[in-house]
C-alpha cells in the first residue's frame, strides 16, 4: 500500500487503532478520528509514525453530521490524497427495549448509521479507481444471542443495505465496498474481562473473545488490490458466532 492513504473514523483505540497500526505496516499513510481520547489518538499517531508513515489525528464527532463530512477533505488536505475509508467509529448502546430513550435513538443511529453515510458520501468522489471502502458491522446483525441488543443491532443492520449500494453505485469506478462483522472483540467497549464477556466467548464457535488486530487483518486484506473483486460482502471475524 506504498504511496496510498488511508482514513479510519475512531482510530485511538480498540479495533480503529489496531486497524491504522496494521495499514501503516502495508504501506499506506493514514489518518484517524477520535472524539475524546486525545493521548490514545496521538500514540497511535506516534506508533504510524515510527513505522516510517506519516500520521494524522483529526478530533471528529461522527455523530455530528458537519464534523463527519469535514474529516475528509482535512485528511486529503493534510495527507494529499484519499484511497481507503474504514468507517469504523461506533457506540454499543444495549439494554431493555424499555430503556432506550428518544435521545439514545437518534444518538446511536447519527453515529453508526448518519456518520457512516455522510463520511462515505464525501469520500467516494475523491477516491480514484482502486479505492475502498470498508465499514466495520457487527455480528449482531446476523445473530443476536440474547436480550438488550434492539438498537445496536438496527444501526449496524442499516450498514448492510448501505454496503450493497455503495458497491452497486461504485463499482463501475473501480471502488469496492465492503463490511466486516466482527464477533466479540477484546476492546474498551467490549473487555473481555467483562460481566457479560463469558456469554460472548461462548456464544462462538471457537469459546474466545478475537483480538483487534483478527479483525485489522481482514479489513487489510479488503484495502489491498488482490480483493478488487470483492465488493457488497458481508465478512464475519467473529469465530463462529453465527455459525
Ligand atoms: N468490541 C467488540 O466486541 C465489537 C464487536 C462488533 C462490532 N464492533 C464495532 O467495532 C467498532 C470499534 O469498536 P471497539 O470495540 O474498537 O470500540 P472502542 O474500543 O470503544 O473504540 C471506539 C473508537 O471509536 C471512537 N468513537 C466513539 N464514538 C465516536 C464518535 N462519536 N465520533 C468519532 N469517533 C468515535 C473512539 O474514540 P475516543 O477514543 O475518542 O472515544 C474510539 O477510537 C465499532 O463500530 C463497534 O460497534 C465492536
Amino acid at each position: 500500500m506504498n504511496g496510498k492513504v488511508a482514513l479510519v473514523t475512531g482510530g485511538s483505540r480498540g479495533i480503529g487503532a489496531a486497524t491504522a497500526v496494521r495499514l501503516a505496516q502495508e504501506g499506506a499513510d493514514v489518518a484517524i478520528t477520535y472524539v475524546r481520547a486525545k493521548e490514545a489518538a496521538e500514540d497511535v499517531v506516534r506508533r504510524i509514525e515510527a513505522l516510517g508513515r506519516r500520521a494524522l489525528a483529526l478530533c471528529a464527532d461522527a455523530g455530528d453530521a458537519a464534523e463527519a463530512a469535514g474529516v475528509v477533505d482535512r485528511a486529503v488536505e493534510a495527507l494529499g490524497r484519499l484511497d481507503v475509508l474504514v468507517n469504523n467509529a461506533g457506540v454499543g448502546l444495549l439494554g431493555p427495549l424499555e430503556s432506550l430513550s428518544l435521545a439514545d435513538v437518534d444518538r446511536v443511529l447519527a453515529v453508526n448509521v448518519r456518520g457512516v453515510f455522510v463520511t462515505s458520501q464525501v469520500a467516494a468522489p475523491r477516491m480514484a479507481r482502486g479505492g475502498r471502502i470498508i465499514t466495520i458491522g457487527s455480528c449482531m446483525t446476523q445473530r443476536v444471542p440474547g436480550p438488550g441488543g434492539t438498537l445496536y443491532a438496527t444501526s449496524k443492520s442499516a450498514l448492510a443495505g448501505l454496503t450493497k449500494a455503495l458497491a452497486r453505485e461504485l463499482g463501475g469506478r473501480g471502488i469496492t465496498a465492503n463490511l466486516v462483522h466482527p464477533g466479540p472483540v477484546d476492546t474498551d467497549m467490549n473487555p473481555a474481562d467483562g460481566p457479560y464477556a463469558p456469554a460472548q466467548a461462548g456464544a462462538t464457535a471457537v469459546g474466545r473473545y478475537g483480538s483487534p488486530e483478527e479483525v485489522a487483518s481482514m479489513v487489510a486484506y479488503l484495502a489491498r488490490r488482490e480483493a478488487a473483486y470483492v465488493t457488497g460482502a458481508e465478512l464475519s471475524v467473529d469465530g463462529g458466532h453465527a455459525a
